[in-house]
């Protein structure tokens, strides 16, 4: 099958004896058993479900949908793409071992991993992954993690996966990459030898800014410690919320070569305009098209950053991406709120600078009305 008649038929083959065209809501807590003998079959590792928090219809149609398409072994469904992030690092790391991650992260990746998991003595050392020399010097005796964005946020720059696998294989560390932005539509990492594929769902799987999830794929090995974390924590989803992933995931193919096409034309005419310093808009992500996200800098000193946001009529000022609506988000004042000053000046986030998300509207309309407010803040 091609990927875009895989991203349409997948199911929970469990469901098949009752035969409905899609897979319904399981709202149940707990799965019942006929006889103790049943029970004592499904610690055995026969039969189906035993109880939500350790697994579900819904959940699992969700994490075997994403592993089908990443090219993977298996897949699980976690309750948000932050939880993803936790369990797959805590899947493969603990009290002692040290992290080496991209200094370009999403700003709560940043914060889980330099904070929280420092809290609970996993160590992490930050630094740019456009340098291989860079990477590998940092590389501690301890060192268990490698991990990165394959689009990274917000300068949407296209990770080197191949260095990253070379890297983790040399040195003997899990390689795990956060693929959210980029979708298995237009890259697959663990078809390039990630070991982990981590996806926030609540984005481009789900679609419609309704659902907030999680995904995580790998192989069947790697999958199993995940679904154990996940289980031992409480970081499942809810069967309303995989169901309706799922049902968002079904469109993927057709919204992200859409958003990708308008994208592409959007960054290409907002180059020009005046006030506008910078355009980050990737170009060598996939043969498909480069995604859907393009952040711009605005000249702080041309552009009232705030008349240009109240400038934007239909498009919305929203904490958030990937929803078929256009809309914009301020890191500064958001994803990245919680940097010190000395962190937002190494990342390069100014007080310009804008994320934008393109939807599935008319690309001319959604260049107009960004030319529009730029126009007008204009100082
Ligand atoms: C790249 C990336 N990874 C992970 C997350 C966290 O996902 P969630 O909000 O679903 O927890 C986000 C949220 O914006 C994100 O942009």
């Amino acid at each position: 099958m091609k990927f875009q008649t895989k991203n349409v038929h997948f199911s929970n083959k469990k469901n098949e004896p009752i035969r409905s065209k899609v897979t319904p809501i399981y709202q149940s807590s707990a799965f019942t058993f006929k006889s103790l003998q049943e029970l004592e079959a499904f610690y055995q590792g026969e039969g189906n479900y035993l109880y939500s928090r350790v697994g579900n219809p819904n959940t699992d149609e969700l994490g075997h949908a994403v592993a089908a398409l990443e090219g993977a072994e298996a897949g699980v469904a976690t309750s948000s793409g932050l939880s993803a992030v936790l369990v797959s690092i805590l899947a493969v790391a603990s009290a002692g071992d040290h992290i080496i991650a991209n200094d370009d992260l999403y700003g709560g990746t940043f914060q889980l991993i330099a904070k929280e998991l420092k809290e609970v003595g996993i160590e992490s050392s930050f630094v740019s992954f456009t340098d291989r020399e860079m990477i590998v010097k940092e590389i501690k005796p301890n060192t268990k993690v490698i991990y990165s964005e394959s689009v990274t946020n917000p300068f949407l720059r296209v990770e080197n996966l191949e260095q990253i696998v070379e890297v983790a294989r040399e040195f003997k560390l899990i390689s795990l990459i956060d693929n959210t932005f980029a979708t298995p539509f237009l890259c697959k990492p663990h078809e390039d030898g990630i070991d982990l594929v981590i996806h926030s769902a609540t984005k481009y799987i789900g679609g419609h800014s309704d659902v907030t999830a999680g995904v995580v794929v790998g192989s069947q090995e790697l999958i199993k410690k995940v679904n154990q974390k996940l289980g031992n924590l409480g970081a499942n989803l809810s069967p309303f919320e995989s169901w309706l992933a799922c049902r968002g995931l079904k469109t993927m193919s057709i919204r992200m070569e859409k958003q990708s096409n308008n994208a592409a034309k959007v960054a290409e005419g907002l180059v020009s305009l005046s006030g506008v310093n910078k355009v980050f808009y990737p170009s060598n992500l996939s043969p498909k098209g480069n995604g859907a996200m393009v952040t711009i800098e605005l000249d702080e000193s041309q552009c009232d950053i705030e008349r240009f946001i109240n400038g934007l009529g239909w498009i919305k000022l929203v904490p958030t991406l990937a929803g078929v609506e256009t809309t914009v988000s301020y890191p500064i004042a958001t994803s990245h709120r919680a940097l010190d000053t000395e962190a937002l000046q190494m990342l390069g986030i100014t007080k310009g600078l804008i994320r934008i998300s393109i939807g599935i509207e008319d690309d001319q309309d959604i260049l107009d009305a960004l030319s529009e407010a730029i126009k007008e803040s204009n100082l």
